[in-house]
């Protein structure tokens, strides 16, 4: 009965992408045109393919402007965006910084980085981000935190306004990883707004894409400025001589990445059309299974999900997708299950390993 059901879902998703044939299915193919190519060889051209160059610079004001913040600093990846987040949050090392169970593993790991002591906290099951309740209750019982990195899961928005307003009450520094929320906006505001600074991330499997690359937002020009300075070994501004004034970072985005993610964000309202009719689509066909995004918000539907009975029944259709060609991965193992964070204080986690035990991405590609 069940293998009938995934064979259904198989030919539907084929479907949906016109792959009726035997060629595999992505998870989530960058999208490309001709303009990623024009824009790369006028980089190449230019000679200026390193850290610095005009089309850095376009992009950081395309990004401020599009996400409704002061400032954006581009650097080499998310993972060290949200590392940098925390260098200028003045993380400490024995620090301890609160983030989801659920998320990538480059949320913990930036914490780690400053050898600050990650805390989980459990997500709520509709937003799949950290849950405020949890949030509050575990402040309240627990004194010393620095601060708090919730994730935007798959681009759907966490409930930012409630948390911030927690760690405004408790005074703790709130970071938010957008790594997967370019275009998500909580009740009409861009994601990445409400914090200190936000964490963004253009790897290859992105909204859209600068190949490897991350963005800083701040709506501190003063934060803007340090990030800057920082990602470029904090260099000293001199004609000629090499003066560093602190120990900095090789973190700036070269300019061929940048060139390429210009060629992108001119298409990104195209994009998330695309992945929000995609979303419709697939609502129809899988109904309660489906993973809707949040009241509240409008999210980016950067990776499509859809949840399982079980961990069985999860395993089972990852096994039958996967072996028939569509591309489907189940959400990540939670963070307390590894051994490097396994130790670590949390609270009950219970929303997180039911969620856990259920969701699974399914192709979420531009259909073209
Ligand atoms: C939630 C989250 N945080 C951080 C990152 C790290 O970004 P990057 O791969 O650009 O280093 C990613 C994705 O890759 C992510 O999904």
């Amino acid at each position: 009965m069940m293998l009938k059901t995934f064979k259904e879902d198989v030919e539907f998703i084929r479907t949906v992408f016109n792959k009726e044939d035997e060629e595999v299915l992505p998870l989530h193919p960058p999208y490309f045109d001709n303009r990623e190519i024009e824009l790369t060889t006028e980089c190449i051209k230019s000679t200026f393919v390193s850290s610095v160059g005009q089309f850095v610079i376009d992009f950081e004001n395309k990004i401020a402007e599009f996400c409704g913040v002061k400032r954006a600093v581009a650097c080499v990846n998310g993972t060290n965006a949200l590392h940098l987040c925390m260098v200028l949050a003045g993380i400490q090392p024995g620090d301890k910084v609160i983030t989801q169970p659920l998320t990538f593993i480059a949320t913990a790991n930036a914490i780690k980085y400053c050898s600050a002591e990650p805390v989980f906290v459990d997500v709520d099951k509709d937003t799949m981000g950290l849950s405020p309740e949890k949030l509050e209750d575990f402040l309240k019982k627990n004194r010393g935190i620095k601060a708090v990195i919730p994730m935007h899961t798959f681009g759907h928005p966490c409930r930012i306004d409630e948390i911030k307003n927690i760690c405004d009450k408790y005074g703790v520094i709130l970071i938010e990883d957008c790594a997967e929320s370019i275009g998500s906006f909580y009740k009409g505001i861009h994601t990445g707004n409400w914090g200190e600074s936000a964490a963004m991330s253009f790897n290859g499997n992105k909204t859209i894409t600068t190949g490897g690359g991350g963005m800083l937002l701040f709506n501190d020009e003063k934060l803007a400025d340090r990030a800057k300075h920082l990602t470029t070994q904090a260099k000293m501004p001199h004609r000629w001589e090499f003066r560093h004034d602190t120990v900095g970072y090789n973190y700036r985005m070269p300019n061929l990445n940048a060139a390429l993610g210009l060629a992108q964000f001119e298409k990104i309202d195209k994009i998330l059309s695309s992945q929000r009719e995609l979303a419709e689509i697939y609502k129809k066909y899988f109904k309660e299974r489906f993973v809707s995004g949040p009241e509240n918000a409008r999210s980016n539907y950067w990776l499509q999900a859809i949840r399982l009975e079980n961990r069985k029944e999860r395993d089972e259709f990852l096994a039958y997708t996967n072996d028939n060609g569509v591309m489907t991965r189940p959400v990540w193992t939670l963070m307390t299950e590894l051994e490097m964070y396994k130790n670590c204080a949390h609270g009950d986690l219970s929303n997180a390993q039911w969620l856990e035990d259920r969701i699974v991405n399914i192709p979420s590609g531009v259909r073209v």
